[in-house]
């Protein structure tokens, strides 16, 4: 009998973003044990991306962790300067980070309701991009203004955000749809809010969703790798 499903194929094979978003959380020794603890039962797969950010004093020892042991992972950081480097107390430019990390999320709707304009973060992804660091750019909906350059949106409801209360798949999938048609530039939109393993695959096997952003449950180790073994 046959037993391939070629639809079922197609989405599992396609590329898929795992963004690990650690926010205000972990030390630099609880984010090593993490890691140490991450890479006994995380197995990469060609198709999918896995992304870390932790929070910046943990970056360096992150990237060192990650190329000493050749895990199959890339660093980003979760926020840019919207600045050049100089007199701009705490704050860390794009070019900073670069040295460490290949991606940052902007305009995360914490980073937003504290302040973050769409103009903000416009620029930020004109500093990210200018330094080699890929934006992934968060949005609560369809209307959002993408920034010019912007390749990687994540769509993440605030409601949906730390509740255990994700969207629904179909309206994940719907606003995702809107967004592509309307931003020709966008290749890949994730979904965030309330993402564990049980979840992850009815959003990824959606045909305009290409991953997940993932906060509460990328803390945890083996919750983490399962999200990953389960899109
Ligand atoms: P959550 O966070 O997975 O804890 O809902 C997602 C996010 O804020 O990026």
């Amino acid at each position: 009998m046959c037993c391939y499903n070629w639809n079922n194929l197609h989405f599992t094979m396609k590329d898929l973003y795992i963004v690990g978003n650690w926010k205000e959380n972990k030390t630099v020794d609880e984010a090593i044990s993490f890691l140490s603890e991450f890479t006994k039962t995380y197995e990469a797969r060609p198709n999918i991306k896995v992304i870390m950010c932790p929070a910046y004093l943990a970056v360096p020892q992150v990237s060192a962790f990650v190329k000493s042991n050749n895990l199959q992972v890339e660093v980003g950081v979760q926020d840019v300067s919207k600045f050049s480097e100089g007199a701009h107390t705490a704050e860390v430019s794009a070019y900073e980070a670069s040295e460490f990390a290949n991606f940052s999320i902007i305009g995360h709707s914490e980073r937003r309701s504290r302040g973050d304009t769409d103009d903000d973060v416009k620029t930020k992804v004109e500093m990210a991009i200018k330094n080699n660091l890929e934006p992934i750019v968060c949005v609560i909906n369809e209307n959002v203004p993408v920034p010019q350059g912007t390749k990687i949106i994540a769509y993440e409801p605030v409601e949906a955000i730390g509740t255990g209360n994700p969207d629904t798949p179909e309206n994940a999938e719907s606003i995702a749809s809107s967004i592509k048609s309307k931003n020709s530039q966008v290749q890949y939109i994730l979904y965030g809010g309330s993402v564990t393993s049980e979840n992850v695959r009815s959003f990824t096997e959606k045909e305009n969703i290409d991953g997940v952003l993932v906060g509460g449950a990328s803390l945890d180790p083996k919750a983490f790798s399962s999200i990953i073994k389960a899109c």
